[in-house]
């Protein structure tokens, strides 16, 4: 396949001293070469790709050595090692130095969730997938997006070892306010990426880092809970620029729910049953009180086309008859009805971030589903799934969800407990899930505080927050200034437009640390408040704490 590149010059005289090597590399130009010491050769398109441009080298110097690429004329300026065991490239990307380069990444003790298919080459994050969308369809979108169902022709994602054509992709687009909007992607889900085939372009319009739903998902997942995956990736639309985006499930979604509750993270197979459970998509309002007479009070469930709210009516039955102070009675509940472990990893995950757009404060942005293996006839097992975690790390946080200004991180969470919410019309008025299962006994605020304070002592302080954090910002600063570096091929209208901010580069680097324009907090301030505010509500500490609690610090209850 590689018979028609042309090896301009021979290198090694004895050809025992040489060997084969491939170079794969993604590129926008149209004459692409590599360069060895003095020597160039030219690299052709991969199988008639658009982008992808490989070559195959008879002649390539044994031991490890140095080369890089020219595209149109213009060369990179610096140099990329070529490994002494290698025998191919990954798809490499020009001009970006670090092909692969792990992140760090955030641990916790208790994460006993085994049942995810994982990352696979799809949610990779040492990579940065490059996704290209191709086809008369994708000018229309892309340059004038209207509230409507798109078939674009072909989109090809490229991973580090792999691409992956998919076509007749049904495509619509969100939050047209922003320049950057946001594309849902529904793929056939036969000709599925590494198992999934519901995927989101997310762009946190409102997060100047464009980092905050990347760190949330990243957290959850290491807590150990069913989350969707996210990954950063570069965009293309016939060889145009569109953005830089995380690239993520959707919660109540088949192709997730497959992934993440049926999957193999070593095998990556998944081994779901046939008919999947009902996962039902909670918005604004949606509250888990029983009321099986009024299907009313659960119209912000939205359940699947042929499914229904009947389990969910079951389980707020179930619920309204728990005794909570019963441990037996709990236990029990936990295996028949509800994971009260992964919610409360969830709702700690809330309140520390202050998703104000989440269940907690508003009753929105999560689903529900039940595992019909681990089912009866009478009861369904039910788990929590929280999404969309762009309003969180002080975005977005104004009235009426924060009447305390800049002090909002530290507010305790025990504040929040058996109150009357309704904060807007929409809202629902109790928060039934918060009331039963962390405020309902002592024995479960004593577990859900303790989860909490774990949390806070392992990911969510400002000493391994930013030990993480940091080699995110390092990895997706080029990327980013990449992000700012083209006009975009759509301009919402001023009307449209109005009322959303426009963040600039230089809000991307400023917000790491501290506030921008609309919003008060920069994100590593807004841990550092949070944790330290638990710090002194809790009396605990982390490694690396410069400033611990005195001996004589009381913590403020003793649960
Ligand atoms: C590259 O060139 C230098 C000096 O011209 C030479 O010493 C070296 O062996 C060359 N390396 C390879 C891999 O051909
Ligand atoms: C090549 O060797 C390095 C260590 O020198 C190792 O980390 C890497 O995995 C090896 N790669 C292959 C393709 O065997
Ligand atoms: C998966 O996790 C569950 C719950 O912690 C545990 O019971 C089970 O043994 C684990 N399975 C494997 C194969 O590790
Ligand atoms: C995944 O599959 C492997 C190989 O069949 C098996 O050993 C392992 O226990 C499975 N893991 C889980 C969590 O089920
Ligand atoms: C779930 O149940 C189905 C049908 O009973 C079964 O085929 C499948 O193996 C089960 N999946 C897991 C992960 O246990
Ligand atoms: C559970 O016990 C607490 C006191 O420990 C009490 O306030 C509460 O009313 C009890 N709840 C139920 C449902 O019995
Ligand atoms: C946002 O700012 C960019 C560059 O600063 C500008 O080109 C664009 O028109 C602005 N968009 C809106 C909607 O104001």
């Amino acid at each position: 396949m590689y018979k028609n590149i042309l090896l301009l010059l021979v290198l090694c005289v004895s050809s025992a001293l040489c060997r084969t090597v491939t170079f794969k590399i993604i590129s926008f130009g149209s004459k692409v070469q590599v360069k060895i010491n003095k020597s160039k050769y030219t690299l052709k398109p991969l199988n008639n790709d658009e982008i992808l441009y490989a070559g195959k080298l008879s002649t390539a110097p044994e031991g490890k050595f140095n080369y890089h690429y020219i595209v149109d004329g213009k060369e990179e300026n610096f140099n990329r090692v070529f490994d002494a065991n290698a025998s191919t490239t990954y798809i490499e990307f020009f001009e970006r130095k670090d092909t692969v380069k792990k992140l760090k990444t955030f641990s916790y003790p208790n994460n006993n969730w085994n049942r995810s298919i994982g990352k696979t080459e799809l949610f990779d994050d040492s990579y940065i997938p490059t996704i290209h969308i191709t086809g008369k369809t994708a000018d229309e979108l892309f340059t004038k997006p209207q509230n409507k169902y798109y078939t674009l022709e072909k989109v090809t994602f490229y991973f580090k070892n792999s691409k992956k054509v998919v076509t007749n992709v049904k495509a619509n687009p969100k939050n047209k306010n922003f320049a950057k909007f946001q594309i849902k992607m529904n793929i056939n889900s036969k000709n599925n990426v590494y198992g999934r085939y519901l995927l989101k372009l997310r762009n946190g319009g409102e997060d100047p880092t464009n980092l905050r739903q990347f760190i949330y998902g990243n957290i959850i997942q290491a807590l150990g809970m069913p989350s969707i995956h996210s990954n950063m990736v570069r965009v293309y639309y016939n060889k145009k620029p569109v953005g830089f985006y995380t690239l993520q499930e959707e919660a109540y979604s088949d192709s997730f729910i497959r992934a993440e509750f049926y999957g193999n993270s070593t095998t990556q197979a998944i081994n779901a049953p046939s008919k999947l459970g009902y996962a039902l998509d909670g918005s604004c309002g949606a509250d888990f009180e029983y009321h099986p007479d009024d299907m009313t009070y659960y119209w912000p469930f939205a359940e699947k086309s042929g499914e229904s709210k009947d389990r969910l009516v079951a389980l707020c039955g179930a619920i309204s008859k728990l005794n909570v102070n019963s441990s037996s009675a709990v236990k029990k509940f936990e295996q028949q009805w509800f994971d009260i472990d992964t919610f409360h990893k969830a709702m700690a995950m809330e309140y520390l971030t202050g998703d104000w757009d989440g269940y907690w404060y508003a009753t929105s942005n999560f689903a529900v589903y039940d595992d019909p293996n681990q089912s009866t006839k009478n009861t369904y097992k039910f788990y929590f799934i929280t999404q969309d975690h762009d309003e969180t790390f002080g975005v977005g946080l104004c009235p009426p969800h924060n009447t305390v200004g800049y002090n909002f991180p530290k507010i305790s969470y025990t504040t929040m407990l058996n109150r009357e919410w309704h904060v807007v019309p929409d809202d629902a008025d109790h928060r039934t899930l918060v009331d039963k299962f962390i405020a309902g006994s002592p024995a479960l605020q004593k577990r859900f505080q303790n989860t909490l304070i774990s949390i806070v002592q392992n990911i969510f302080n400002p000493v391994a927050f930013r030990n993480v954090v940091s080699s995110y910002y390092n990895r997706y600063q080029p990327e980013m200034k990449w992000d700012f570096s083209f006009k975009r091929s759509y301009t919402p209208s001023a009307a449209a437009a109005a009322g959303s901010p426009n963040y600039t580069y230089n809000d991307f680097e400023t917000n790491m640390e501290k506030k921008v324009g609309g919003l008060e907090w920069g994100l590593y301030e807004w841990v550092s408040l949070r944790a330290e505010a638990i710090k002194k509500e809790f009396c605990i500490t982390w490694n690396g704490d410069s400033n611990p609690p005195k001996k004589s610090c009381k913590p403020a209850n003793n649960l």
